[in-house]
């Protein structure tokens, strides 16, 4: 399964899901899970992730400092099973760059796994405080678990 995260910038949210992810997949030692993370934008690019999110992620134990942001591209629609988009504005942006059907059915919002039918986002924290960056962490981490147990991965 190969799994892409996005947001806007890929420096305060998608990084967040790409780290627990990752630190999942090693915790429980899940195999054939492949994780990366995009931004829709190209404000970014090549940019380690916003350092108050690196921050509040290493008070957490999770380690970001390695990421580096990339643009999403449409070669992603094949190269990934499921696109995970943080809020609406990420979805719609990511449909614009496919017409095709088969592809638009791999974007889903990534707290549909957590709150089914609900249409919950992950709020973007980038103009907000200290709080607003816990509360992606935190959002993101129960969110990773609910997808990936959703995916039949077991974490026990
Ligand atoms: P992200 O947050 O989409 O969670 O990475 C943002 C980062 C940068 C900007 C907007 C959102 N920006 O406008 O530069």
């Amino acid at each position: 399964m190969k799994i892409l995260v996005v947001c806007l910038g890929n420096i305060c949210r998608s990084p967040v899901a790409e780290g627990i992810l990752l630190h999942l997949k090693e915790q429980y030692q899940l195999e054939n899970l492949v994780i990366d993370s995009a931004g829709t934008s190209g404000y970014h690019i090549n940019e380690a992730p916003d350092n108050r999110t690196i921050q509040n992620a290493l008070k957490h134990g999770v380690n970001l400092k390695p990421l580096r942001a990339r643009q999403f591209n449409p070669s992603d629609f094949d190269e990934f099973d499921l696109i995970l988009g943080m809020d609406e504005s990420n979805i719609k942006n990511i449909k614009s760059l496919s017409p095709l059907p088969a592809h638009h059915k791999k974007v889903k919002l990534f707290l549909d796994y957590l709150y089914p039918n609900e249409n919950k986002i992950v709020p973007d924290p980038y103009y907000g405080t200290e709080k607003d960056f816990e509360e992606v962490f935190q959002l993101v981490w129960n969110g990773s678990k609910a997808l990936l147990n959703g995916l039949g991965y077991s974490l026990k």
